[in-house]
């Protein structure tokens, strides 16, 4: 089911809200995206300093990464950049951040926390995965970690391939719900000249660096943006068929996405491309 559609949302301009479901006082969050059927969120939650909750379960399946400050969970400390999976009915805790933090949240459905000292029978604890330094992950080739299927052709084999510049770190490949959940940078001056579109939801937060989107548009071209440019914090929810594209980067970008399935992309072309990634690449200026 489709993610609500953000082209280039600027997550400092949401207004955060508290979290009432059953957190302790002081924890905020900005909703990124809502998913229709499930209600299922991505969100950036902010823990202030001294903020802590007992042991307890959530009914929603959680992504969480640590994305400034660091987090204590059950002992352990999370610095930023730590990723880790809690299934819904897990125990999980307790948290606490001595200095404050922001944490990315993609959910199953909305967040609803109560304590507890033990899972329930049904959940599914063999799906957690325990904190994940990234950092220490080695960067690999896509196609070999996340892609399904690409329409995109190496024009030295003719084999498929992804246009060159990108690479991943996969986090959760579940072969269950079929959802991924990868880091991905862009090598400064990447270029992918064409359009992509997926058949499946993909949304993606922009940790650090740039990234520019000649065209955004539905498969009816009804709304349709130009020359999006996104910087550090910021976020784009596409529900299927979205066509994005071309698109560059000066500094390089490194994102955390959020795929519902395995990566596949098909791409299109675009007539102006080499002009309007050439009119970003003169203008602006991120050194
Ligand atoms: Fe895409």
């Amino acid at each position: 089911m489709p993610m609500r559609r953000e082209d280039c949302l600027d997550v400092s301009k949401v207004q955060p809200q508290a979290l009432n479901s059953g957190y302790a006082p002081g924890a905020v969050a900005r909703n990124l995206s809502t998913e229709s059927r499930t209600g299922g969120e991505h969100l950036v939650m902010e823990l202030p300093a001294g903020w802590s909750l007992p042991r307890g379960r959530n009914e929603a399946d959680i992504d969480l990464y640590v994305l400034e400050g660091s987090l204590d969970i059950g002992g352990e400390n999370w610095m930023q950049g730590c990723y880790g999976y809690f299934p819904a009915g897990m125990a999980w805790g307790q948290l606490q951040t001595a200095g404050g933090c922001r944490l990315l949240l993609f959910t199953s459905r909305p967040l609803a926390f109560e304590e507890a000292g033990d899972s329930l029978a049904d959940a599914h604890v063999d799906r957690h995965i325990g904190r994940t330094n990234t950092w220490h992950l080695p960067w690999v080739d896509p196609m070999a970690d996340i892609v399904k299927r690409s329409t995109w052709k190496d024009p030295d084999t003719g084999q498929e391939a992804r246009p060159p510049g990108v690479l991943t770190k996969g986090l959760r490949k579940d072969d269950g719900t079929k959802e991924v959940i990868a880091l991905t940078a862009l090598a400064p001056g990447f270029v992918d000249p064409g359009t992509e579109h997926h058949p499946h939801n993909e949304c993606l937060y922009l940790i650090a660096g740039d990234c520019y989107i000649g065209y955004t548009f539905d498969h009816k071209r009804e709304d349709v943006k130009e020359d999006l440019v996104l910087t550090r914090d910021h976020y784009i929810g596409r529900p299927p068929g979205v066509r994005h594209g071309p698109v560059c980067s000066i500094s390089g970008a490194f994102w955390l996405i959020y795929l519902a399935d395995y990566y596949t992309g098909i791409f299109g072309k675009v007539d102006d491309w080499e002009e309007r990634v050439n009119k970003y690449f003169a203008s602006a200026s991120f050194r």
